[in-house]
């Protein structure tokens, strides 16, 4: 191993190894993350100077940063600064300071009744895309692009109501046309200021003052509007009449919404269909259990906590293939990790890929294994996090939860799904989702 320079003080690997590594970076950046992990250890150090950086992957650890010492892991990171490009100071990339008045305030938008209404919104988007799916049946369809509509119908209507409107239509659309800037972002090695008329920074210019004034006029309409059920923007409305949101802010956290709540519930509902695509024996056990309780009727949030391997399912998968795969902070004051002196500054990144992959933890780690999921007091804390850890932990948890779980059941109780292609490539962006989509054969049950 050649010589480490004088700023590590944690082991990891030297810049010639980085160099030698710099295409699996590129195209296997979790794989890439496992294998310094198995490697180095619990706190792995990275040979860059500024910022100081560091991966801590041991469950202790991770529960350290995210829960324990949780204020003193902020969000002022790369990855947060460039999402805030579009989502602004919304409650996923808010700092601390901010952050904390924010989450109090937007909590109500996840009100159980909101919860409630998810399930009649998913089932109702499920059968949409069920319909969709019956008149492909027997050939590949793309699973990727299915489940990337689906969640965009269930986030879309707890927002703004299932007759999504021509406005909210106009608004989701701006935020993926800012989504997709980030990503293109993500994956140009060098970030032209974003004041500087670049193609891409024109289309967020676009993209964000086309948001801006969709969601004046929707707020505008929300306005005094009956509130006997409530969307979730109504009830971020109500914040603004109580002068506790500005127009800025509530635009914001819709934005943080789109963002987080869609793409996500799509890459768990997309990993867990290729998975169970090449395991009959799976697909039947979920297909028995939602039978047994509803053989044709529509699923009811009642029926949610008996869809227990259902869930089981879905958790595993997320294990395997945790959709928000990185996890950044910056340190804000001296600390010590596993052990390791953290000096204020500096990054840390969590991985859940890695961590939910690490053989210590997890015996037969690769293996799609859902009966790990089946007593969940089992799992060692901090070993599992797909929806994150401590005070920023996900928000809407229960939504996506709720959201997966009745998918996944329609969707079994309607096909069986068999694989069509041999190697399914993961590429690692805001979630992870399939390189080439998700072709699966569907035969209708
Ligand atoms: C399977 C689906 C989902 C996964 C895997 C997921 C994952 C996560 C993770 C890992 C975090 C923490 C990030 C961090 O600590 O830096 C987070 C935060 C967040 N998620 Fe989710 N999420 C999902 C669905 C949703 C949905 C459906 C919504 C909203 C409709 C949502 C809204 C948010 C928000 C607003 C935050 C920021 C919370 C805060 O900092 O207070 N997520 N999510």
């Amino acid at each position: 191993m050649g010589k480490l320079p004088k700023f590590m003080n944690a082991p990891g690997p030297t810049g010639g190894m980085m160099l030698r590594s710099i295409l699996r970076i590129r195209n296997d950046a979790p794989g890439f993350l496992g294998s310094m992990q198995k490697q180095f250890g619990p706190v792995v150090q990275f040979p860059i100077p500024k910022p100081l950086a560091y991966f801590v992957n041991s469950p202790d650890a991770v529960d350290h940063v995210l829960r324990i010492a949780n204020r003193n892991y902020g969000k002022s990171t790369i990855q947060y600064r460039t999402l805030s490009l579009v989502t602004g100071q919304g409650l996923l990339s808010a700092d601390t300071a901010i952050w904390r008045e924010q989450r109090r305030i937007v909590q109500p938008a996840f009100h159980h009744e909101i919860i409630n209404d998810v399930v009649g919104h998913s089932v109702r988007a499920t059968k949409q895309t069920i319909e969709n799916l019956n008149k492909r049946t027997g050939e590949a369809v793309d699973v990727d692009s299915e489940m990337m509509n689906l969640a965009l119908n269930v986030v879309g209507s707890a927002l703004f109501g299932s007759n999504l409107n021509e406005q909210a239509s106009h608004l989701v659309k701006a935020t993926l046309d800012g989504l997709d800037v980030i990503i293109s972002r993500a994956r140009t090695p060098i970030f032209p200021a974003s004041w500087i008329p670049t193609p891409i920074n024109q289309k967020l210019k676009r993209s964000n003052r086309r948001l801006d004034e969709t969601v004046q006029s929707l707020i505008e309409e929300a306005v005094g509007r009956d509130q006997s059920s409530p969307t979730m923007l109504d009830l971020l409305v109500s914040g603004l009449e109580d002068t506790q949101l500005t127009t800025k802010e509530v635009r914001d956290q819709v934005v943080t919404f789109i963002v987080a709540g869609h793409e996500t519930v799509a890459s768990a509902l997309i990993w867990t269909l290729h998975l169970i695509s090449s395991r009959k024996d799976v697909q039947q056990k979920i297909y028995d259990e939602v039978i047994a309780i509803a053989e044709k009727r529509d699923l009811t949030l009642n029926d949610f906590s008996k869809l227990i391997y259902t869930k089981a399912v879905l958790s595993e998968a997320m294990r395997l293939y945790p959709p928000a795969w990185l996890i950044t902070r910056n340190c804000v004051s001296d600390d010590e990790v596993a052990g390791v002196k953290i000096r204020a500054g500096s990054l840390v990144i969590v991985s859940p890929w890695a961590t939910h992959r690490n053989e210590k933890y997890w015996p037969n780690p690769d293996a799609f294994s859902p009966d790990r999921f089946l007593d969940e007091t089992k799992i060692l804390p901090g070993s599992y996090l797909p929806f994150g850890l401590g005070a920023r932990m996900c928000i809407g948890r229960d939504f996506a939860l709720l959201e997966g779980v009745i998918a996944l059941a329609m969707l079994t109780r309607s096909f069986s799904f068999t694989p069509t292609v041999r190697n399914v490539v993961v590429l690692p962006s805001v979630t992870v989702r399939p390189k080439h989509g998700l072709p699966l054969k569907l035969v209708r049950r």
